[in-house]
């Protein structure tokens, strides 16, 4: 069952696994949420970690940045190792006044200039959605804990470093709340292979007003994304 990315056991992930884009999270929120966490998989230092929550079996592991990277992982933990819930949790930048910095956002959609909803489309276009039994009850847990909480589309480019000045005001003008990399990807995954999928992220960086959020904000806005989708999807 091992697959070229990931050295795992057959049975080594739970059916649910939270997909952050950097490994070292991955390994904090197993260390910070799971209850004996296991480290099952570190090819190319990409870790995956079983464990449980609530006294239910989670999983995590790290994706990369971009869609590329990340659907190597998801489409191989879908698979060969039979996931059916993938809910990426990171982090976005806000193109909308609406998302304000520390928010969390759940994408009810996403935009994409990735060319890899098409290949899987047949060239028709993807109206690339998540699970809305996933993003509902994530809602609901953010708005019992009274977090800021915001749904809408987000837009994931392959290109961090933009090639056209005017992107973000296009995404602005269209109702965009964020940018990011891979929800387009995930969720066109979760199309095709017919799993659930969320992408559930913290706004870290305005690109109207080129602010951040305090470097604490920057740990305690992802654990409570990471905090709210666990106690939704296990709790
Ligand atoms: N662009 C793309 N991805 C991102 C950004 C951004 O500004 N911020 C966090 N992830």
């Amino acid at each position: 069952m091992p697959t070229p990315h990931i050295e795992a056991g057959p049975d080594a992930f739970a059916e649910l696994v939270l997909l952050p884009g950097d490994p070292l999270r991955a390994q904090e929120i197993a260390e910070g949420f799971f209850t004996d966490p296991v480290r099952v998989t570190a090819v190319r230092n990409m870790y995956g970690f079983t464990g449980t929550f609530a006294g239910k079996p989670v999983s995590v592991m790290g994706s990369g940045m971009g869609i590329p990277s990340m659907l190597i992982y998801a489409t191989e933990l879908v698979r060969e190792y039979g996931v059916q819930r993938i809910v990426r949790v990171g982090t976005c930048g806000s193109v909308s006044p609406r998302l304000r910095l520390g928010d969390l956002f759940l994408a009810s959609g996403a935009g994409t200039d990735s060319s890899v909803n098409r290949i899987r489309f047949k060239g028709y276009d993807l109206g690339a959605t998540p699970s809305f039994d996933l993003l509902n009850r994530v809602y609901q847990k953010a708005v019992e804990h009274e977090l800021p909480v915001q749904v809408g589309p987000v837009f994931s480019t392959d290109l961090f470093y933009a090639a056209d000045p005017e992107q973000v005001s296009l995404l602005e003008q269209f109702g965009f709340l964020g940018i990011e990399m891979e929800a387009a990807g995930l969720y066109g995954l979760a199309m095709q292979e017919g799993f659930e999928a969320l992408a559930v992220m913290v706004a870290t960086d305005s690109l109207l007003t080129h602010e951040s959020v305090s470097p604490e904000m920057r740990q305690s806005g992802p654990r409570n994304a990471i905090q709210v989708a666990l106690e939704a999807l296990l709790g």
